[in-house]
């Protein structure tokens, strides 16, 4: 079936089966590899994305339930406020490891802070859970998000 979705402020064409999962149409047929397969069953955040702004398993969402909701992915998200303000923690905490579940991590991080600039540990802790990282960074994680926080305190 032909699709017309919305990926990072550019319309793309696809000709795909509808129950296509967004993570392989990004990936295999557009072929924008930042974000990164894990599960396949929503269990670990890798494949997170925004679909509208809210983070959302890419691995488990069908191209043909998008519509006209706007994608945004790991390679855009530093042109939003919010993720440009996660990078530039995420770089300053030094949060990366091994960096496979960091695109996902720096999506959800971001959706919270675009819809909660000043986020508590419990709603960082709720926001995060289900973005799992093998190589154990969940302490610069939240670290990263709060001096996020912080800067858009100072405006920054
Ligand atoms: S690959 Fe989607 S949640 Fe794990
Ligand atoms: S940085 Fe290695 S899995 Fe998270």
């Amino acid at each position: 079936m032909s699709f017309a979705i919305n990926v990072n402020g550019d319309t793309h064409s696809l000709d795909v089966d509808g129950d296509t999962p967004l993570l392989w149409v990004l990936r295999d047929v557009l072929g924008m590899t930042g974000t990164k397969f894990g599960c396949g069953m929503a269990l670990c955040g890798a494949c997170t994305v925004h679909i509208d702004g809210v983070a959302t398993r890419s691995c488990v969402t069908p191209v043909e339930s998008i519509g006209t909701s706007r994608i945004t992915t790991i390679e855009a998200i530093g042109t939003t406020t919010a993720g440009a303000k996660i990078q530039k923690a995420w770089l300053d905490r030094e949060v990366v490891q091994c960096g496979y579940c960091q695109s996902g991590q720096i999506m959800s991080a971001s959706a919270l802070l675009a819809s909660n600039p000043h986020p508590t540990d419990s709603e960082i802790d709720a926001a995060m859970f289900g973005n799992i990282c093998r190589c154990g960074t969940y302490g610069r994680i939240r670290a990263a998000i709060k001096a996020a926080a912080q800067s858009t305190e100072r405006g920054g």
